[in-house]
């Protein structure tokens, strides 16, 4: 299935379940390398991107077997610590394992890391840690080859709080000799469950969910069974739909308080959004309200990852918002895409400006990332008209079977060709 057939028919209503985390399992996929035995990972998602990390811990010894939501890791026979090129450059998480495969194998040879392409996506920030901590780095055209014969602790500032090389740190610095601080670190939810399932394998990560994190090397972690928690970016992709088409629906595992900024969004556009004990109910009767002018942030600030799903819904709203893209140079791709369903939207910079109009018309539409596909879909579901949307291996890196979900909320979307 690589396109996606969408009647426009209005208003979602029902419930829909939410996924285990994409950000969330594939750092922790790649820590299981640091870990030598038998790893069980439970709620992992079927995505594509999934199956990418554990294409490359099997090209590196590992066994990696799944039974449905269940995964079961056995790293004893790692082998290698060269990784295929073919598969790192289909997605950016592969940049992951630099750190783990640094801190058990010292050395290692990678190509660049690939993914959706929402802009320059540099990886100085990861080498930077790492070299701070011992390892040193040759750069070739196409690929990096890294050694680090001994990671030892240190205090280290990274530029920007980037998450990928935040991950990266801690994943080196939790073998590392003597005692690591990472100052400047990412927040996101993502990271703080990374460092929960390596702190249960054994890891001393002390200041966990902070900016500021100190993590004591230790001699070997131990083999453990993992829970990944629910995907706050697929429930927010939920929420932010109910709130653009209008009607009621509940989020069943949402994980609530994640989701501040989102919520908080979610409201001003004119929805109710009450917490319940096992998710989120979220219901819009009225008016799609603007959003004057709101900015991606770090979190806990606006996700990035949520900004195309955002700009569909703020598409239709009654007035003008402004939508501000701070963490990727390139991330508007869907833009020309709504205006031929009929949006006013004009790209300026690292801005869009967008005039809410009465209807959206169904079109033949492609999707150029992850995220930006998953807003096309919800497109046509608000659309007048049918709608294609082809591209759709970029939706399944990161939603198990978004046509699934959107049915369960009374949509009609199907997988074609
Ligand atoms: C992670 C998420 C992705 C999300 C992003 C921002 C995963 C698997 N992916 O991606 O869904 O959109 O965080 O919340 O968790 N940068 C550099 N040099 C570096 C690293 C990053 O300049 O070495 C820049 C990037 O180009 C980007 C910004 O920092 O402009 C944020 O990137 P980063 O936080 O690293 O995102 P990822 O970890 O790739």
């Amino acid at each position: 299935m690589n396109s996606i057939h969408i009647k426009g028919n209005g208003l979602l209503e029902g419930e829909v379940y939410v996924q285990g985390s994409k950000n969330a399992v594939l750092p922790i996929l790649a820590a299981t390398i640091l870990i030598n035995g038998v790893c069980i990972i439970k709620n992992c998602p079927e995505i594509s991107d999934v199956d990418c990390m554990l294409g490359l811990l099997r090209s590196l010894g590992c066994k990696a077997d799944r039974d449905k939501e269940q995964l079961v890791i056995d790293t004893s026979a790692i082998s290698e610590s060269r990784l295929p090129g073919e598969l790192v450059t289909c997605m950016r998480s592969s940049v992951m394992l630099l750190g783990p495969l640094l801190a058990v194998c010292k050395e290692t040879t990678m190509n660049y890391p690939g993914g959706c392409v929402i802009g320059e996506r540099p990886i100085d920030i990861h080498l930077q840690v790492l070299g701070k901590m011992g390892a040193s780095f040759i750069l070739e055209k196409d690929s990096v080859k890294g050694r680090a014969p001994n990671l030892r602790g240190t205090c280290i500032t990274l530029r920007f709080p980037s998450v990928g090389a935040t991950e990266n740190g801690i994943m080196a610095a939790v073998l590392a000799e003597g005692t690591t601080v990472l100052r400047n670190c990412a927040k996101e939810p993502e990271i703080r469950q990374l460092c929960d399932f390596l702190n249960k394998a054994g890891a001393k990560i002390y200041g966990v969910g902070e900016s500021e994190l100190i993590i004591e090397g230790v001699k070997k972690l131990n083999p453990i069974t993992y829970n990944i928690e629910p995907d706050r970016i697929v429930a927010g992709t939920y929420l932010l739909s109910v709130a653009a088409t209008g009607g009621n629906a509940y989020i069943r595992n949402a994980p609530f308080e994640e989701m501040t900024a989102v919520i908080d969004v979610t409201r001003r556009l004119g929805c109710e959004v009450t917490r319940t004990t096992g998710g989120i109910l979220v219901k819009r009767e009225g008016r799609l309200m603007p959003v004057p002018y709101i900015e991606t942030m770090v979190h806990p600030g606006f996700p990035t990852d949520l900004q195309s799903v955002l700009i569909v819904a703020l598409a239709v709203a009654e007035g003008e918002s402004i939508v501000e893209e701070s963490i990727f140079s390139d991330r508007f791709k869907i833009v020309g895409e709504l205006n031929r369903m009929g949006a006013n939207i004009t790209v300026n910079g690292n801005r869009v400006y967008i005039r809410g109009v009465k209807q959206l018309y169904g079109s033949d539409v492609a999707a150029a990332d992850l995220r930006g596909g998953a807003a096309l879909v919800l497109a046509g579901i608000m659309a007048r008209g049918d709608t294609i949307v082809r591209n759709c291996h970029y939706i399944k890196r990161g939603y198990e079977d978004i046509c699934r979900d959107y049915r369960m909320l009374g949509a009609c979307a199907v997988g074609i060709g």
